[in-house]
C-alpha cells in the first residue's frame, strides 16, 4: 500500500510525519516499511543524515519505466533504492533541489507499480499543487494523510480545496487529517464539518522526537538514543520510544492505516490504474 503524506499549505511537518510513520509502521519479516521522498520541491533526509544521493529517487524513477513488472511476491523492490538511516528506518532519498526531483516524482506517478509492490511505502509528497507532479502518486495511494496546522487560515485553505479532497474520495483514496501545531483550538467534529475530512491524528509538538528522526544527538543520553534506534530497527517492544509523544502518536496512526482495508480493489493493479486516478485528480485540481 502507498500511504501519501502531504499538505496543501504551509510547512506543517510533512517530512517529519512521513519519517515518524515509517519508523513506527508495524513491521514483519515480509513488510519492511520504506519512506519515499517524493516532494517535487526537494528532499531532506539525505541532508539530515549526510547520506549519499544514490541509490535514491532518481534510480527508482528510472526503474519504474521498465516495461514488465517482474518482482517476485514478498520482495520489497523499494529496498534496492533505499538506505537505512541512523534512526533505523529505510528511506528512498531525493536530491535537495526541485529541478532534480520534479521529473522523477512525475515519472513515479505515471507508473507507480514499484511503490505499490512494497508492503508499506510512505510517500512524502510535500505541498500538493494543482496539476503538480505529486498528483500521480497521490491518486495511486491507498490512503492520504493531509498534514495541516490547526490555524483558522490553514483550515480555511483546506476547506477551499474541497474540490481536490472530494476528488481523492472519488479516486478511491481514503483521506484524513493530521493536525499539527498542538493547539487543540477546535474539536474533531468542528474541523470535520469545516473541511469535510476526518481527523485521524493530532501530532504533538515533540522536539526530541523530531530531533531523533533527524539524527540529532539530544540531551537524553547515549543509552536512551541507542535503545530508541534499536527499537526502530526491531520494533519488538514499544517501551524505548513510548516516551517520545511524536513516535507514540505515529505508531497509533500507522496501526490505524495498516488495519483499515483499502476501498478500491486491485491495490497492486496495473500501472494504468494509477494514471487514470491521477488524471481524475488533475481534472478537479
Ligand atoms: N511534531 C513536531 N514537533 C516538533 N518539531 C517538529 C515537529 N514536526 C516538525 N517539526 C520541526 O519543524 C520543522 C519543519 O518540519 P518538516 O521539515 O517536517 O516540515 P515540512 O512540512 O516537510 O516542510 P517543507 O515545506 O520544508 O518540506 C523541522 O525543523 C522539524 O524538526
Ligand atoms: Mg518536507
Amino acid at each position: 500500500m502507498i500511504v501519501s503524506v502531504c499538505s496543501l499549505s504551509g510547512a506543517p511537518g510533512v517530512t517529519t510525519l512521513a519519517a515518524a510513520l515509517t519508523a513506527a509502521w508495524p513491521s514483519s519479516p515480509l513488510t519492511v516499511p520504506v519512506m519515499v521522498e517524493a516532494d517535487a520541491s526537494g528532499g531532506d533526509v539525505k541532508t539530515w543524515h549526510r547520506l549519499s544521493a544514490e541509490p535514491g529517487l532518481a534510480s527508482l524513477a528510472a526503474a519504474s519505466r521498465r516495461p514488465n513488472p517482474d518482482v517476485a511476491d514478498g520482495v520489497n523492490p523499494l529496498l534496492e533504492y533505499a538506505t537505512e538511516t541512523p534512526p533505523g528506518f529505510y528511506a528512498v532519498t531525493a536530491e535537495a533541489a526541485a529541478h532534480h526531483c520534479e521529473g522523477a516524482v512525475w515519472q513515479l506517478g505515471q507508473r507507480p507499480w514499484l511503490l505499490k509492490k512494497a508492503g508499506a511505502a510512505v510517500a512524502d509528497l510535500g505541498r500538493i499543487t494543482p496539476r503538480g507532479p505529486g498528483l500521480g502518486i497521490l491518486g495511486a495511494s491507498g490512503a492520504a494523510v493531509i498534514a495541516v496546522e490547526e490555524e483558522p487560515a490553514h483550515l480555511a485553505r483546506l476547506a477551499a480545496c474541497s474540490v481536490l479532497t472530494n476528488g481523492l474520495e472519488e479516486a478511491g483514496v481514503r483521506a484524513g487529517l493530521a493536525l499539527t501545531g498542538g493547539r487543540d483550538r477546535f474539536t474533531d467534529a468542528e474541523i470535520c464539518a469545516q473541511t469535510g475530512l476526518p481527523v485521524w491524528a493530532r501530532i504533538p509538538h515533540d522536539t526530541l522526537g523530531a530531533g531523533f528522526l533527524r539524527g540529532q544527538e539530544l540531551p537524553a543520553g547515549r543509552t536512551v538514543w541507542a535503545r530508541a534506534r534499536s527499537w526502530a530497527r526491531e520494533r519488538r517492544d514499544v517501551g524505548p520510544v513510548d516516551w517520545m509523544p511524536l513516535l507514540r502518536c505515529a505508531r497509533d496512526l500507522a496501526e490505524r492505516l495498516d488495519t483499515a482495508r483499502p476501498r478500491t480493489p486491485g491495490e497492486d493493479g496495473p500501472a494504468q490504474q494509477g494514471r487514470d486516478r491521477a488524471v481524475k485528480l488533475e481534472a478537479v485540481a
